[in-house]
């Protein structure tokens, strides 16, 4: 028999903050509303912070553009401030003068805060010769260990020990050596934690088994801005050829593909024909095929924008995460929702993480039939979603209720979101001005019950 997943009685405390969810501000979305117009996608989260990593590298100052306006982006530049690096930003363009850099230990408070704030122990390694960072720990979505970034420092000549929670790798000599190094996994921190260091390593290094995506090419293309050899990037082979020093550029990140994705579901969950753009198709593959099996069209218009156009009827349909080109992890949530209204059966398999199918519980508060068996979601689709209090549990399960409101009669309350803040950029208003009714309050609604916490229940 199929274990049942049970409705989720305990949105957690925060690891990060200790705070409860439920203290901050809440989003309110009254449903069934068409949206029409363009939804705006802004710079990748992901490739944002990698690069942002990466200006550590640089003996001089960089431009970057295009890096969106998020709680996460704030955080990566305060490890790099951390680490004598001036960084001056006006909107969406950082300014960062990477001459100053004096540190290699990265905060405690900030890389627990920001698990890719660890991916900066790449380039501070091949920067200054050593590096001190804390572990970053697990997250809401699975345990994910960092000992393939270790052993491929290793392999690199690093000296690396693990003391008290902080990883301090050192370099005898003070310089990096090319290596060849085979991942067991197409670990995307891993390969840009790797490409990185070696940029500054002294001789070749080959990435075997590298990841993919293309937040991974996005940063070899800045890091070849910078005067770095690298190719191969977005194959599976990758060879870096390191450099004295790399100088000064400026750059633009690729726009989000998660957010994008996140945005033509809600026009195929909201019946409605909208565009989406900027977008970079290739990227948008695996996610515009499952649209397309559940029966949504998706039409390109000019370069670099989706057009949604939603079908008589939306079909179950099968999908599993897996390593780029292969559909991504990071939008496993916002399918399932899409699926829980489209009719029959489908199944979500997630390999990628152990641990991401905490938001079934909260789309089953709004009436969805999902039940979890290990790492598959069983869906059958219902005819119709209706509002309730919810709680994000993590950042993609915050876009996936959001995209559950839009579809749901009445209203739906989210709590959590300090989640959603992390990796979208004003995502209300770009909602709201595509026809959405969607609030931010400071306070929820006394009318709302807010779902039981560990803490009420303890
Ligand atoms: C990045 C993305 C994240 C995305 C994920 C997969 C950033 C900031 N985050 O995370 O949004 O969901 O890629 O596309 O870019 N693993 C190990 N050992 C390691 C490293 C990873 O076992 O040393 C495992 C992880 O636990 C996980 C799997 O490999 O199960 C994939 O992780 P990885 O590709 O490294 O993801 P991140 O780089 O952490």
């Amino acid at each position: 028999m199929l274990e049942d997943t049970a409705i989720n009685p305990l949105p957690e405390i925060n690891p990060v903050s200790g705070s409860l969810p439920t203290d901050g501000p809440v989003l309110e979305i009254w449903g069934g509303h068409r949206l029409s117009g363009l939804l705006p996608v802004s710079g990748a989260k992901n490739a944002a912070l990698v690069v942002l990593a990466a200006t550590l590298l640089c003996s001089d100052e960089c431009r970057l553009r295009n890096i969106p306006e998020l709680v996460d982006v704030g955080r990566m530049v305060q490890v790099l401030t951390s680490l004598g690096l001036k960084c001056r930003s006006q909107g969406t363009v950082w300014d960062i003068d990477g001459r100053t850099v004096d540190r290699a230990e990265a905060p405690y408070e900030i890389v627990s805060k920001l698990r890719a704030s660890f991916f900066a122990i790449g380039p501070l390694i091949a920067r200054m010769g050593e590096a001190r960072v804390p572990l970053p720990g697990g997250c809401a979505i699975g345990a994910r260990p960092v000992e393939l970034h270790v052993r491929g420092l290793q392999s690199m000549g690093a000296l690396v020990q693990i003391e008290g929670g902080i990883v301090h790798a050192a370099v005898p000599g003070g310089r990096l050596k090319g290596a060849r190094i085979y991942l067991d996994y197409p670990s995307v921190g891993a390969t840009e934690t790797l490409m990185m260091a070696a940029t500054l390593a002294d001789g070749e290094t080959v990435l075997e088994n590298a990841a993919r995506e293309p937040e991974v090419v996005d940063l070899a293309n800045f890091c070849r801005a910078m005067g770095a050899e690298i190719r191969g990037a977005g194959t599976d082979t990758i060879t870096v050829v390191g450099r004295d020093r790399l100088h000064g550029t400026d750059y633009a990140i690729v726009p989000d593909r998660i957010e994008a994705g996140t945005f033509l579901i809600a026009g195929a969950i909201s019946d409605s024909e909208l565009s989406v753009g900027p977008v970079v198709p290739e990227h948008m593959t695996a996610t515009v095929a499952k649209l397309e099996a559940i029966g949504v069209k998706i039409i390109q218009d000019g370069a670099d924008v989706l057009r949604v156009v939603p079908g008589d009827r939306r079909i179950g349909t099968d999908i599993e995460t897996l390593p780029f080109p292969g559909f991504p992890t990071d939008m496993q949530a916002q399918f399932t929702t899409l699926l829980t209204l489209s009719e029959g059966s489908s199944v979500v398999t997630e390999t990628v993480f152990e641990n991401r199918m905490r938001h079934v519980a909260e789309l089953k508060r709004l009436g969805a039939n999902i039940r979890v068996k290990g790492r598959n979601a069983i869906i059958e689709g219902v005819p119709f979603l209706s509002g309730a209090p919810v709680m994000a549990t993590d950042l993609r399960a915050s876009a996936a209720l959001v995209l559950a409101g839009l579809a749901a009669r009445g209203k739906t309350t989210i709590f959590g979101l300090h989640h959603l803040d992390r990796g979208y950029e004003r995502l209300e208003f770009k909602l709201q001005n595509a026809g959405a009714r969607i609030e931010r309050l400071d306070t929820p609604d006394s009318q709302a019950p807010v779902p039981e916490t560990a803490a009420t229940l303890s």
